[in-house]
Protein backbone atom coordinates (compact mmCIF):
# COMPACT_ATOMS: atom_id res chain seq x y z
CA UNK A 1 0.00 0.00 0.00
CA UNK A 2 1.26 3.38 -0.66
CA UNK A 3 1.45 6.23 2.10
CA UNK A 4 -1.74 8.05 0.34
CA UNK A 5 -3.55 4.59 0.26
CA UNK A 6 -2.65 4.34 4.35
CA UNK A 7 -3.67 7.73 4.49
CA UNK A 8 -7.23 7.67 3.52
CA UNK A 9 -7.70 4.76 4.79
CA UNK A 10 -6.66 6.45 8.40
CA UNK A 11 -8.65 9.24 7.22
CA UNK A 12 -11.82 6.97 6.47
CA UNK A 13 -11.89 4.80 9.55
CA UNK A 14 -11.10 7.60 11.85
CA UNK A 15 -13.25 9.51 10.47
CA UNK A 16 -10.81 12.49 9.43
CA UNK A 17 -12.17 13.22 5.78
CA UNK A 18 -13.93 11.05 3.49
CA UNK A 19 -16.19 11.61 0.20
CA UNK A 20 -19.55 13.89 0.38
CA UNK A 21 -22.83 12.38 0.22
CA UNK A 22 -21.68 8.54 -0.15
CA UNK A 23 -24.41 6.83 0.31
CA UNK A 24 -25.92 8.47 -3.10
CA UNK A 25 -22.34 7.03 -4.97
CA UNK A 26 -20.47 10.88 -3.81
CA UNK A 27 -19.41 13.19 -6.14
CA UNK A 28 -15.67 13.65 -7.40
CA UNK A 29 -14.17 17.26 -5.15
CA UNK A 30 -16.57 16.97 -2.66
CA UNK A 31 -15.41 15.81 0.70
CA UNK A 32 -16.66 15.85 4.36
CA UNK A 33 -14.87 16.58 7.42
CA UNK A 34 -15.32 14.24 10.81
CA UNK A 35 -15.02 15.23 14.33
CA UNK A 36 -10.94 14.50 14.04
CA UNK A 37 -10.93 16.33 10.70
CA UNK A 38 -12.69 19.08 11.97
CA UNK A 39 -10.86 19.79 15.04
CA UNK A 40 -7.35 19.58 13.09
CA UNK A 41 -8.62 21.57 10.36
CA UNK A 42 -9.73 24.37 12.82
CA UNK A 43 -6.47 24.14 14.76
CA UNK A 44 -4.59 24.54 11.63
CA UNK A 45 -6.84 27.57 10.80
CA UNK A 46 -6.45 29.31 14.34
CA UNK A 47 -2.56 28.49 14.12
CA UNK A 48 -2.64 30.51 10.48
CA UNK A 49 -4.71 33.23 12.04
CA UNK A 50 -2.96 33.93 15.30
CA UNK A 51 0.33 33.97 12.99
CA UNK A 52 -0.55 35.73 10.19
CA UNK A 53 -2.80 38.56 12.02
CA UNK A 54 0.26 39.32 14.66
CA UNK A 55 2.35 40.39 11.74
CA UNK A 56 1.37 43.80 11.75
CA UNK A 57 -0.96 46.01 14.05
CA UNK A 58 -2.94 46.70 11.08
CA UNK A 59 -4.04 43.37 10.18
CA UNK A 60 -7.77 42.08 10.57
CA UNK A 61 -9.77 39.50 9.94
CA UNK A 62 -13.11 40.04 8.06
CA UNK A 63 -15.83 37.62 6.67
CA UNK A 64 -17.68 38.13 3.64
CA UNK A 65 -20.43 36.07 1.13
CA UNK A 66 -19.67 33.16 -0.45
CA UNK A 67 -22.09 34.19 -3.26
CA UNK A 68 -21.27 37.46 -5.08
CA UNK A 69 -22.59 39.24 -8.35
CA UNK A 70 -21.14 38.81 -12.02
CA UNK A 71 -19.66 42.09 -12.12
CA UNK A 72 -17.58 41.38 -9.37
CA UNK A 73 -16.14 39.14 -11.48
CA UNK A 74 -16.40 40.78 -14.79
CA UNK A 75 -14.07 43.51 -12.82
CA UNK A 76 -11.67 41.11 -11.10
CA UNK A 77 -11.03 39.41 -14.82
CA UNK A 78 -12.55 35.79 -13.86
CA UNK A 79 -15.20 35.62 -16.06
CA UNK A 80 -12.46 35.97 -18.91
CA UNK A 81 -9.46 34.27 -17.93
CA UNK A 82 -10.54 31.81 -15.34
CA UNK A 83 -10.20 28.89 -17.24
CA UNK A 84 -8.55 26.11 -17.62
CA UNK A 85 -7.76 23.99 -20.71
CA UNK A 86 -9.73 20.39 -21.43
CA UNK A 87 -9.67 17.82 -24.08
CA UNK A 88 -12.52 15.94 -24.48
CA UNK A 89 -12.37 12.09 -25.17
CA UNK A 90 -14.03 11.23 -28.66
CA UNK A 91 -15.45 7.62 -27.24
CA UNK A 92 -16.75 8.16 -23.57
CA UNK A 93 -17.09 12.01 -23.59
CA UNK A 94 -14.95 12.27 -20.44
CA UNK A 95 -13.19 16.17 -19.98
CA UNK A 96 -9.84 15.98 -19.36
CA UNK A 97 -7.75 18.66 -17.85
CA UNK A 98 -5.35 18.66 -20.70
CA UNK A 99 -1.94 20.13 -18.98
CA UNK A 100 -2.61 17.66 -16.18
CA UNK A 101 -2.91 14.42 -18.66
CA UNK A 102 0.25 15.73 -20.13
CA UNK A 103 2.30 16.02 -16.86
CA UNK A 104 0.91 12.45 -16.00
CA UNK A 105 2.60 11.36 -19.24
CA UNK A 106 5.76 12.94 -19.74
CA UNK A 107 6.16 14.01 -15.66
CA UNK A 108 7.12 17.49 -16.28
CA UNK A 109 4.83 20.50 -15.75
CA UNK A 110 2.91 21.74 -18.69
CA UNK A 111 0.90 24.39 -16.41
CA UNK A 112 0.35 27.95 -18.67
CA UNK A 113 0.94 26.41 -21.61
CA UNK A 114 -1.90 27.38 -24.35
CA UNK A 115 -5.09 25.06 -25.59
CA UNK A 116 -3.26 25.49 -29.13
CA UNK A 117 0.16 24.50 -27.76
CA UNK A 118 -1.72 20.98 -25.58
CA UNK A 119 -3.88 20.14 -28.58
CA UNK A 120 -0.39 19.26 -30.28
CA UNK A 121 1.32 17.75 -27.70
CA UNK A 122 -1.61 15.56 -27.45
CA UNK A 123 -1.44 14.06 -31.10
CA UNK A 124 2.52 14.47 -30.94
CA UNK A 125 2.60 11.99 -28.38
CA UNK A 126 -0.29 10.01 -29.04
CA UNK A 127 -1.75 10.59 -25.21
CA UNK A 128 -5.29 8.82 -25.20
CA UNK A 129 -7.97 8.63 -22.61
CA UNK A 130 -7.09 7.58 -19.65
CA UNK A 131 -10.56 6.64 -18.50
CA UNK A 132 -10.92 4.52 -22.07
CA UNK A 133 -8.18 4.90 -24.07
CA UNK A 134 -10.32 6.74 -26.82
CA UNK A 135 -9.06 9.10 -28.75
CA UNK A 136 -8.90 12.99 -27.61
CA UNK A 137 -10.27 16.08 -29.25
CA UNK A 138 -8.87 19.78 -29.70
CA UNK A 139 -7.92 21.71 -26.43
CA UNK A 140 -10.39 24.26 -25.30
CA UNK A 141 -10.84 25.95 -22.37
CA UNK A 142 -13.64 25.72 -19.84
CA UNK A 143 -14.56 28.66 -17.14
CA UNK A 144 -13.89 27.16 -13.89
CA UNK A 145 -16.51 28.88 -11.71
CA UNK A 146 -19.97 27.86 -10.52
CA UNK A 147 -22.97 30.01 -11.59
CA UNK A 148 -25.50 30.79 -9.25
CA UNK A 149 -28.87 32.68 -10.56
CA UNK A 150 -30.47 34.44 -7.71
CA UNK A 151 -33.85 34.92 -6.92
CA UNK A 152 -37.35 33.15 -7.32
CA UNK A 153 -36.66 33.51 -11.34
CA UNK A 154 -33.01 32.91 -11.32
CA UNK A 155 -32.55 36.12 -12.97
CA UNK A 156 -29.16 38.05 -11.35
CA UNK A 157 -26.37 36.14 -12.25
CA UNK A 158 -23.84 35.21 -10.04
CA UNK A 159 -21.17 33.03 -9.24
CA UNK A 160 -19.91 31.20 -5.93
CA UNK A 161 -16.44 32.83 -5.43
CA UNK A 162 -13.58 30.97 -6.80
CA UNK A 163 -11.25 32.45 -4.34
CA UNK A 164 -11.98 34.84 -0.91
CA UNK A 165 -9.79 37.49 -2.47
CA UNK A 166 -12.42 39.11 -4.36
CA UNK A 167 -14.41 39.85 -1.21
CA UNK A 168 -11.66 41.77 0.27
CA UNK A 169 -10.89 43.55 -2.26
CA UNK A 170 -14.78 44.84 -2.94
CA UNK A 171 -14.72 45.71 0.92
CA UNK A 172 -11.33 47.57 0.61
CA UNK A 173 -12.26 51.24 1.01
CA UNK A 174 -14.42 51.21 3.20
CA UNK A 175 -12.45 48.99 5.67
CA UNK A 176 -9.78 51.75 5.02
CA UNK A 177 -11.79 54.57 6.13
CA UNK A 178 -13.20 52.48 9.07
CA UNK A 179 -9.78 51.56 10.60
CA UNK A 180 -6.64 53.64 11.02
CA UNK A 181 -6.89 55.03 7.26
CA UNK A 182 -3.39 54.06 7.29
CA UNK A 183 -1.15 51.53 4.82
CA UNK A 184 0.30 48.78 4.71
CA UNK A 185 -3.65 47.65 5.87
CA UNK A 186 -4.23 43.68 5.91
CA UNK A 187 -7.44 41.97 5.82
CA UNK A 188 -7.78 38.25 5.82
CA UNK A 189 -10.56 35.81 5.39
CA UNK A 190 -10.57 32.31 6.17
CA UNK A 191 -13.35 31.17 4.15
CA UNK A 192 -14.98 28.56 1.46
CA UNK A 193 -13.51 28.71 -2.22
CA UNK A 194 -15.57 26.92 -5.31
CA UNK A 195 -14.21 25.45 -8.70
CA UNK A 196 -15.82 23.30 -10.74
CA UNK A 197 -12.23 21.70 -11.48
CA UNK A 198 -12.63 19.69 -14.71
CA UNK A 199 -10.55 16.74 -13.20
CA UNK A 200 -10.88 16.84 -9.62
CA UNK A 201 -8.43 13.96 -8.07
CA UNK A 202 -5.99 13.68 -5.58
CA UNK A 203 -7.79 14.02 -2.70
CA UNK A 204 -7.92 17.14 -0.75
CA UNK A 205 -5.90 18.36 -3.10
CA UNK A 206 -8.01 19.04 -5.94
CA UNK A 207 -11.59 19.50 -4.81
CA UNK A 208 -14.75 21.28 -6.38
CA UNK A 209 -15.34 22.98 -2.92
CA UNK A 210 -12.03 23.84 -0.67
CA UNK A 211 -10.88 26.59 2.55
CA UNK A 212 -8.43 29.21 1.88
CA UNK A 213 -6.87 31.07 3.92
CA UNK A 214 -5.69 34.33 2.38
CA UNK A 215 -4.28 37.67 3.52
CA UNK A 216 -4.51 40.86 1.02
CA UNK A 217 -1.78 43.28 2.15
CA UNK A 218 -2.72 47.06 0.75
CA UNK A 219 0.58 49.10 0.21
CA UNK A 220 1.49 52.20 -1.08
CA UNK A 221 3.26 50.69 -4.02
CA UNK A 222 6.36 53.80 -3.57
CA UNK A 223 7.39 51.81 -0.77
CA UNK A 224 7.40 48.39 -1.88
CA UNK A 225 11.41 48.26 -1.86
CA UNK A 226 11.31 48.74 1.56
CA UNK A 227 10.02 46.92 4.73
CA UNK A 228 10.12 47.99 8.49
CA UNK A 229 11.34 44.91 9.77
CA UNK A 230 13.63 44.08 7.07
CA UNK A 231 16.68 43.91 9.35
CA UNK A 232 14.49 40.94 11.35
CA UNK A 233 15.00 38.63 7.83
CA UNK A 234 17.68 39.90 6.21
CA UNK A 235 19.95 37.58 6.27
CA UNK A 236 17.15 34.51 6.96
CA UNK A 237 17.73 31.86 4.20
CA UNK A 238 15.25 31.21 2.15
CA UNK A 239 14.25 27.51 0.05
CA UNK A 240 14.30 28.76 -3.69
CA UNK A 241 14.34 26.17 -6.22
CA UNK A 242 17.03 27.03 -8.87
CA UNK A 243 17.50 24.39 -11.94
CA UNK A 244 16.43 21.47 -10.18
CA UNK A 245 17.43 22.39 -7.10
CA UNK A 246 16.85 23.91 -3.69
CA UNK A 247 19.55 26.60 -3.08
CA UNK A 248 19.36 28.29 0.16
CA UNK A 249 19.87 31.88 -0.64
CA UNK A 250 19.28 35.14 2.48
CA UNK A 251 16.50 37.88 1.38
CA UNK A 252 19.09 39.78 0.99
CA UNK A 253 20.51 37.74 -1.81
CA UNK A 254 17.12 36.79 -3.01
CA UNK A 255 16.60 41.50 -3.40
CA UNK A 256 19.74 41.50 -5.01
CA UNK A 257 19.66 37.98 -7.74
CA UNK A 258 15.89 38.13 -8.06
CA UNK A 259 15.30 41.61 -8.43
CA UNK A 260 12.46 40.75 -6.10
CA UNK A 261 10.82 43.92 -4.01
CA UNK A 262 11.50 44.27 -0.14
CA UNK A 263 8.46 44.46 0.75
CA UNK A 264 7.59 41.22 -0.80
CA UNK A 265 10.35 39.13 0.05
CA UNK A 266 10.06 39.77 3.76
CA UNK A 267 6.58 38.10 3.25
CA UNK A 268 8.14 35.55 1.44
CA UNK A 269 9.87 34.50 4.93
CA UNK A 270 7.10 34.80 7.09
CA UNK A 271 5.23 32.45 4.99
CA UNK A 272 8.63 29.82 5.17
CA UNK A 273 8.61 30.71 9.09
CA UNK A 274 4.93 29.57 8.86
CA UNK A 275 5.76 26.43 7.47
CA UNK A 276 8.72 25.19 9.32
CA UNK A 277 7.65 27.09 12.60
CA UNK A 278 4.65 26.88 12.97
CA UNK A 279 3.80 23.54 11.42
CA UNK A 280 6.87 22.21 12.08
CA UNK A 281 7.42 20.67 8.31
CA UNK A 282 10.63 19.52 7.73
CA UNK A 283 12.67 21.65 5.74
CA UNK A 284 13.61 19.19 2.70
CA UNK A 285 10.13 19.00 2.23
CA UNK A 286 9.29 22.82 1.44
CA UNK A 287 10.56 24.59 -1.16
CA UNK A 288 9.90 27.80 -3.21
CA UNK A 289 9.49 28.29 -6.61
CA UNK A 290 9.05 31.22 -8.51
CA UNK A 291 6.37 30.86 -11.40
CA UNK A 292 7.59 32.45 -15.33
CA UNK A 293 5.07 34.65 -16.87
CA UNK A 294 3.64 31.82 -18.94
CA UNK A 295 2.63 29.68 -15.48
CA UNK A 296 1.58 32.81 -13.58
CA UNK A 297 -1.74 33.87 -12.40
CA UNK A 298 -3.76 36.24 -14.97
CA UNK A 299 -3.76 38.96 -11.99
CA UNK A 300 -0.07 38.43 -10.29
CA UNK A 301 3.04 40.44 -11.46
CA UNK A 302 4.83 38.52 -9.01
CA UNK A 303 4.20 35.08 -8.01
CA UNK A 304 5.86 32.17 -5.88
CA UNK A 305 4.39 29.20 -4.97
CA UNK A 306 4.99 26.99 -1.95
CA UNK A 307 5.68 23.20 -2.50
CA UNK A 308 5.81 20.44 -0.16
CA UNK A 309 6.82 16.92 -1.15
CA UNK A 310 4.25 14.28 -1.02
CA UNK A 311 4.64 10.64 -2.15
CA UNK A 312 3.23 11.87 -5.91
CA UNK A 313 5.84 14.50 -5.97
CA UNK A 314 6.02 18.31 -5.22
CA UNK A 315 2.51 20.12 -4.48
CA UNK A 316 1.95 23.67 -4.23
CA UNK A 317 0.03 24.99 -1.09
CA UNK A 318 0.63 28.32 -1.02
CA UNK A 319 1.63 31.24 -3.36
CA UNK A 320 2.54 34.69 -2.39
CA UNK A 321 1.30 37.05 -4.96
CA UNK A 322 2.20 40.79 -6.16
CA UNK A 323 -1.55 41.68 -7.77
CA UNK A 324 -0.47 45.32 -8.42
CA UNK A 325 -3.48 47.46 -8.40
CA UNK A 326 -5.38 44.52 -10.90
CA UNK A 327 -8.45 43.96 -8.49
CA UNK A 328 -9.35 47.58 -7.77
CA UNK A 329 -8.83 49.12 -11.06
CA UNK A 330 -10.47 46.50 -12.48
CA UNK A 331 -13.60 47.12 -9.49
CA UNK A 332 -13.18 50.95 -10.47
CA UNK A 333 -13.93 50.66 -13.98
CA UNK A 334 -17.25 48.20 -13.58
CA UNK A 335 -18.41 49.98 -10.27
CA UNK A 336 -17.84 53.24 -11.78
CA UNK A 337 -16.89 53.62 -7.78
CA UNK A 338 -13.25 55.44 -7.06
CA UNK A 339 -11.48 52.97 -5.52
CA UNK A 340 -8.24 55.32 -4.93
CA UNK A 341 -6.75 56.86 -1.34
CA UNK A 342 -5.29 60.20 -0.68
CA UNK A 343 -2.35 59.35 1.49
CA UNK A 344 0.89 60.65 2.47
CA UNK A 345 0.15 63.48 0.32
CA UNK A 346 -0.67 61.43 -3.10
CA UNK A 347 -4.12 60.06 -4.22
CA UNK A 348 -3.98 56.44 -5.61
CA UNK A 349 -5.22 52.92 -5.76
CA UNK A 350 -2.85 50.86 -3.57
CA UNK A 351 -0.88 47.68 -4.37
CA UNK A 352 -1.84 44.44 -3.13
CA UNK A 353 0.15 41.38 -2.24
CA UNK A 354 -1.40 38.22 -1.81
CA UNK A 355 -0.49 35.61 1.18
CA UNK A 356 -2.54 32.83 -0.23
CA UNK A 357 -3.02 29.38 1.05
CA UNK A 358 -5.45 26.23 0.85
CA UNK A 359 -6.13 24.46 3.64
CA UNK A 360 -6.76 21.11 2.87
CA UNK A 361 -4.05 20.73 0.66
CA UNK A 362 -1.92 21.86 4.14
CA UNK A 363 -4.24 19.79 6.04
CA UNK A 364 -3.38 16.26 3.94
CA UNK A 365 0.37 17.28 3.76
CA UNK A 366 0.37 17.85 7.12
CA UNK A 367 -1.21 14.32 7.76
CA UNK A 368 0.90 12.63 4.93
CA UNK A 369 4.34 14.19 6.07
CA UNK A 370 3.48 13.42 9.85
CA UNK A 371 1.99 9.10 9.08
CA UNK A 372 4.43 6.69 10.62
CA UNK A 373 4.78 3.21 11.58
CA UNK A 374 6.41 1.72 14.50
CA UNK A 375 5.85 -2.03 14.73
CA UNK A 376 2.33 -2.64 15.50
CA UNK A 377 1.06 0.51 15.72
CA UNK A 378 0.76 3.46 13.79
CA UNK A 379 1.57 6.88 15.12
CA UNK A 380 0.32 10.57 13.04
CA UNK A 381 3.37 12.80 14.66
CA UNK A 382 1.33 15.86 14.44
CA UNK A 383 2.77 18.82 16.37
CA UNK A 384 0.84 19.45 19.94
CA UNK A 385 -0.89 22.25 18.78
CA UNK A 386 -2.15 20.67 15.90
CA UNK A 387 -3.23 17.56 17.46
CA UNK A 388 -6.94 17.12 17.61
CA UNK A 389 -6.89 16.26 21.29
CA UNK A 390 -4.11 17.16 23.00
CA UNK A 391 -4.59 14.30 26.19
CA UNK A 392 -6.36 11.14 26.40
CA UNK A 393 -7.68 10.12 30.30
CA UNK A 394 -7.63 6.00 30.76
CA UNK A 395 -8.47 4.07 34.01
CA UNK A 396 -6.73 1.24 34.04
CA UNK A 397 -9.83 -1.14 34.28
CA UNK A 398 -13.44 -0.45 34.70
CA UNK A 399 -14.12 -0.97 38.23
CA UNK A 400 -12.56 -0.14 42.00
CA UNK A 401 -13.30 3.38 42.12
CA UNK A 402 -10.52 4.17 39.06
CA UNK A 403 -13.46 5.14 36.37
CA UNK A 404 -14.84 7.68 39.29
CA UNK A 405 -11.15 8.99 39.44
CA UNK A 406 -10.26 9.14 36.08
CA UNK A 407 -13.47 11.25 35.41
CA UNK A 408 -12.28 13.71 38.20
CA UNK A 409 -9.09 13.75 36.77
CA UNK A 410 -10.07 14.03 32.90
CA UNK A 411 -13.15 16.97 33.86
CA UNK A 412 -9.94 19.20 35.29
CA UNK A 413 -7.89 18.75 32.29
CA UNK A 414 -10.45 19.04 29.75
CA UNK A 415 -10.71 23.18 31.23
CA UNK A 416 -7.54 23.44 30.12
CA UNK A 417 -6.72 21.32 26.96
CA UNK A 418 -8.59 19.08 24.27
CA UNK A 419 -9.15 15.99 26.19
CA UNK A 420 -10.98 12.64 25.34
CA UNK A 421 -11.89 9.93 27.86
CA UNK A 422 -11.67 6.15 26.99
CA UNK A 423 -12.34 3.58 28.23
CA UNK A 424 -12.78 0.88 26.12
CA UNK A 425 -10.63 -2.63 25.23
CA UNK A 426 -7.33 -3.17 27.05
CA UNK A 427 -4.89 -0.16 27.93
CA UNK A 428 -2.47 -1.27 25.27
CA UNK A 429 -5.11 -0.83 22.41
CA UNK A 430 -6.46 2.50 23.78
CA UNK A 431 -2.81 3.81 23.49
CA UNK A 432 -2.43 2.61 20.01
CA UNK A 433 -6.24 4.21 19.08
CA UNK A 434 -4.79 7.44 20.07
CA UNK A 435 -1.41 7.20 18.92
CA UNK A 436 -2.70 6.99 15.23
CA UNK A 437 -5.28 9.88 15.81
CA UNK A 438 -2.12 11.78 16.99
CA UNK A 439 -3.10 12.55 20.51
CA UNK A 440 -0.12 13.67 21.93
CA UNK A 441 -0.22 12.63 25.46
CA UNK A 442 -2.03 9.84 27.71
CA UNK A 443 -2.60 9.73 31.04
CA UNK A 444 -3.99 6.60 32.85
CA UNK A 445 -5.47 6.68 36.25
CA UNK A 446 -3.84 2.93 38.00
CA UNK A 447 -4.19 1.59 41.78
CA UNK A 448 -1.58 3.62 42.77
CA UNK A 449 -3.76 6.79 41.92
CA UNK A 450 -5.85 5.79 44.87
CA UNK A 451 -3.00 5.56 47.03
CA UNK A 452 -0.30 8.05 46.29
CA UNK A 453 -2.20 10.74 43.68
CA UNK A 454 0.36 9.84 40.63
CA UNK A 455 -0.61 8.60 37.34
CA UNK A 456 0.99 7.31 34.52
CA UNK A 457 1.92 10.54 31.89
CA UNK A 458 2.41 8.64 28.20
CA UNK A 459 4.15 10.62 25.52
CA UNK A 460 2.95 9.76 21.91
CA UNK A 461 6.13 9.65 19.75
CA UNK A 462 8.37 7.44 22.63
CA UNK A 463 5.94 5.97 24.42
CA UNK A 464 7.88 6.80 27.01
CA UNK A 465 6.06 7.26 30.77
CA UNK A 466 6.27 9.04 33.73
CA UNK A 467 5.09 9.18 36.84
CA UNK A 468 3.53 12.90 37.81
CA UNK A 469 1.80 14.07 40.79
CA UNK A 470 -2.16 14.91 39.78
CA UNK A 471 -1.97 17.90 41.03
CA UNK A 472 0.59 19.00 38.94
CA UNK A 473 -0.87 17.36 35.87
CA UNK A 474 -1.61 20.37 34.21
CA UNK A 475 1.86 22.22 34.55
CA UNK A 476 3.15 18.79 33.75
CA UNK A 477 1.44 19.06 30.40
CA UNK A 478 2.05 22.78 29.51
CA UNK A 479 5.50 22.35 30.06
CA UNK A 480 5.43 18.85 27.47
CA UNK A 481 3.08 20.92 24.88
CA UNK A 482 3.76 24.38 25.03
CA UNK A 483 0.30 25.25 25.31
N1 LIG B 1 -6.46 34.24 -4.36
C1 LIG B 1 -5.41 33.60 -5.05
C2 LIG B 1 -5.70 32.20 -5.36
O1 LIG B 1 -6.82 31.76 -5.22
P1 LIG B 1 -4.64 29.98 -6.17
O2 LIG B 1 -3.22 29.60 -6.39
O3 LIG B 1 -5.60 29.76 -7.27
O4 LIG B 1 -4.61 31.51 -5.76
C3 LIG B 1 -4.58 29.49 -3.62
O5 LIG B 1 -5.19 29.27 -4.87
C4 LIG B 1 -4.42 28.18 -2.88
O6 LIG B 1 -5.67 27.51 -2.79
C5 LIG B 1 -3.49 27.20 -3.58
O7 LIG B 1 -2.14 27.42 -3.23
C6 LIG B 1 -4.00 25.86 -3.05
O8 LIG B 1 -3.40 25.57 -1.80
C7 LIG B 1 -5.49 26.11 -2.84
N2 LIG B 1 -6.28 25.52 -3.95
C8 LIG B 1 -6.45 26.00 -5.18
N3 LIG B 1 -7.27 25.21 -5.89
C9 LIG B 1 -7.62 24.19 -5.08
C10 LIG B 1 -8.46 23.04 -5.23
N4 LIG B 1 -9.12 22.80 -6.35
N5 LIG B 1 -8.60 22.19 -4.18
C11 LIG B 1 -7.96 22.44 -3.02
N6 LIG B 1 -7.16 23.51 -2.82
C12 LIG B 1 -7.00 24.38 -3.83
Amino acid sequence: MSVSEKVVELAKRRGFFFVSSEIYGGVAGLYDYGPYGTLLKRKLENVWRKYFLSLDENFFEIETTNIMPEKVFEASGHLINFVDPAAKCKKCGTFHRADQIMEEFLHESFEGKTAQELTQLIKKHNVRCPRCKGELGDVSVLNMMFPVGIGSDKETHAYLRPETAQGVYINFLRHFNILRMKLPLGLAIIGKAYRNEISPRQLLLRQREFTQAELQIFLDPRKLDEHEKWNEIANYKLLLLSGKKVTKLTCNEIVKKLKLPKFYVYYLAKMQQFFLNELCISENKLRLRQLSDEERAFYNKIHVDFEVELEIGWKEIAGCHYRTDHDLSGHQLVSGESQEVFYDGKKFKPHVLEVSMGIDRIFYALLELNYAEDKDRIILKLPAKLSPYTVAVFPLVNKDKLPEKAQKIYNELKQHFDSVYDTDASIGKRYYRQDETATFLAVTIDYDTLKNNTVTLRMRDTKKQVRVKADKLIEEIKKLTNL
